[in-house]
């Protein structure tokens, strides 16, 4: 019967990932990668937030200025907004949480929500390789697509090669507010990865490499936790 076929079919596909790392470690990189690859959603909470400061909705107003500044959202705000991106019907096929949890509190609500994941890939990285790469980042003002000045450069300055829409620089990619986000990243980073090694869930990810040897080692770490198929 049709209804069973589908059933399986979600089951097959059905991993649920975290990307966890410090700003700039190439988690949305790598997200949309393997995201295209194995047909998981990709949930950017960052994106998402942008998206409602862009369109000037209430939870774009608050969260405006905590972004502009570095600092986390607060939790209810940004847990609201992901559970409900969470029942839509593209993230039933399995998904990439970039971006979310940044702390116990959040990974702890996950798991309560009934969204735990299957495997957590941990960015590691230096804080001086991750400086230079959000100082050249630019992302397309309309579809999103990442570049970097010097490591990933679009074939025509300025200009989206997906979608031709103009290159920008994130409000929050200047010195001060990277400065904040790693210390906001630190402060809960460890925490945050000893709840998953507890769990068993954790792999480290050594992210100063060229992207695409990256993109090979997540997509072997995460086929080999997808949940078998019944
Ligand atoms: P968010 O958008 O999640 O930003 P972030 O965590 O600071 O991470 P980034 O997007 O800066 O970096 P990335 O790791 O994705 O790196 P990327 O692939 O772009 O969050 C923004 C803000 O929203 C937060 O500060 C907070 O205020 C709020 N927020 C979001 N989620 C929240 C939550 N759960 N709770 C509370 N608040 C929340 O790569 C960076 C650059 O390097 C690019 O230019 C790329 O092309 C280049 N690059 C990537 N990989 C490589 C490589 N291997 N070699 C060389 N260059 C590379």
């Amino acid at each position: 019967m049709k209804t069973s076929v589908d059933s399986r079919e979600v089951r097959r596909h059905h991993l649920r990932a975290v990307f966890l790392g410090p700003p700039g470690s190439g988690k949305g990189t790598q997200a949309a990668a393997v995201c295209e690859r194995m047909g998981l959603a990709r949930v950017a909470t960052g994106d998402m937030l942008r998206a409602n400061v862009k369109e000037g909705t209430e939870l774009g107003k608050k969260a405006d200025a905590f972004m502009k500044a570095g600092k986390l959202v607060p939790d209810e705000l940004v847990m609201a907004m992901l559970f409900e991106r969470l029942q839509k019907r593209d993230c039933l096929v399995g998904f990439v949480l970039d971006g979310f949890p940044r702390n116990k509190a959040q990974a702890e609500a996950l798991d309560r929500e009934g969204f735990a994941p299957d495997v957590v890939l941990h960015f590691v990285i230096e804080d001086a390789a991750i400086v230079k790469r959000i100082e050249g980042r630019q992302v397309c003002g309309k579809c999103g697509a990442n570049y970097h000045r010097a490591f990933r450069p679009a074939k025509k300055a300025g200009v989206c090669d997906a979608c031709g829409g103009e290159l920008l620089t994130r409000k929050d990619d200047n010195p001060e507010s990277v400065k904040e986000r790693l210390k906001v990243y630190h402060a809960e980073a460890d925490a945050l990865v000893e709840y998953y090694k507890r769990q068993g869930k954790a792999r480290d990810l050594v992210a100063d490499r060229p992207a695409e040897k990256i993109t090979e080692d997540a997509l072997r770490v995460l086929e080999s936790a997808r949940p078998s198929a019944e």
